[in-house]
């Protein structure tokens, strides 16, 4: 039997503020989340003050590396020791305005995970590879890039977010049906290689989910919550979207 727990994750990106944490913190607090996991990734200034107030943060991202000369960096066992349980990794804008490759994604991973940290491998397909039709070969590619590392194994650990680059902040979500055929595509393809963590893996999808639209998607059989860019920082709209996945877990 699968024993998948819904989570909901917000991904700041570089926006909020500490006034954001102090109400995101307020709001979370009233509402009722025991059959999901909320997650919060803010910017990196403020990840203590986020888990002071309760929230459950993560990184955006974390170095490949352990420590040393590397300006501007974050290592996972800071992000670790500070409390945080998980990291992005791979998050589209940090593949195509930083240049990060498969094979970067795939070490950030392994760091995050040897310092305790659940990764969230971010993958999808852009625009143009949508309509040439290479959606699963771009998706599979990017999951392979771990697997091929590090073994199917390592995915027990971790989740996996679809994102679709064309829906990210573009208000163009996936329907409902367009998100569930690319996690099943997921699903299928990790069950041919382990059935069990294929079954446990939480599938996240993102993509200007919004509170209007979550409800539908996390009705779908293999779509496991979202990762949520802009609707995040509206603590209103963003308990909406946990209470969605609440009502579908
Ligand atoms: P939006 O919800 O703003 O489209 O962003 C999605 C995203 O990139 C989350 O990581």
């Amino acid at each position: 039997m699968a024993s998948r727990k819904p989570i909901v994750a917000g991904n700041w990106k570089m926006n909020g503020s500490v006034e954001l944490v102090t109400s995101m913190a307020d709001t979370l607090k009233n509402a009722s989340n025991n059959k999901i996991d909320v997650l919060i990734f803010p910017p990196f200034p403020l990840l203590s003050k986020a888990l002071e107030s309760g929230i459950v943060a993560g990184a955006q991202t974390v170095s490949q590396e352990d420590a040393g000369a590397f300006t501007g960096e974050v290592d996972a066992k800071l992000v670790a020791e500070l409390g945080c349980k998980y990291t992005l990794v791979g998050h589209s804008e940090r593949r195509s305005i930083y240049g990060e490759s498969n094979d970067d994604v795939a070490a950030k991973f392994e760091k995050a995970q040897q310092h305790n940290l659940t990764p969230i491998l971010c993958v999808g397909e852009s625009e143009e590879q949508r309509e040439q039709g290479l959606t699963e070969s771009v998706v599979s590619e990017q999951i392979n890039a771990v697997i091929n590392k590090l073994g199917v194994a390592a995915l027990v650990n971790s989740v996996i977010a679809y994102e679709p680059v064309w829906a990210i902040g573009t208000g163009k979500t996936a329907s409902p049906e367009q998100a569930q055929q690319v996690h099943k595509f997921i699903r299928d393809e990790i069950a041919a290689l382990d059935v069990v963590v294929s079954q446990n893996i939480a599938l996240l999808y993102g993509g200007s989910v919004n509170d209007q639209n979550s409800e539908l998607l996390f009705a779908q059989a293999d779509i496991d919550g979202g990762l949520i860019g802009g609707a995040s920082l509206k603590p209103n709209a963003f308990v909406n979207i946990c209470n969605s996945a609440q009502r579908n877990a």
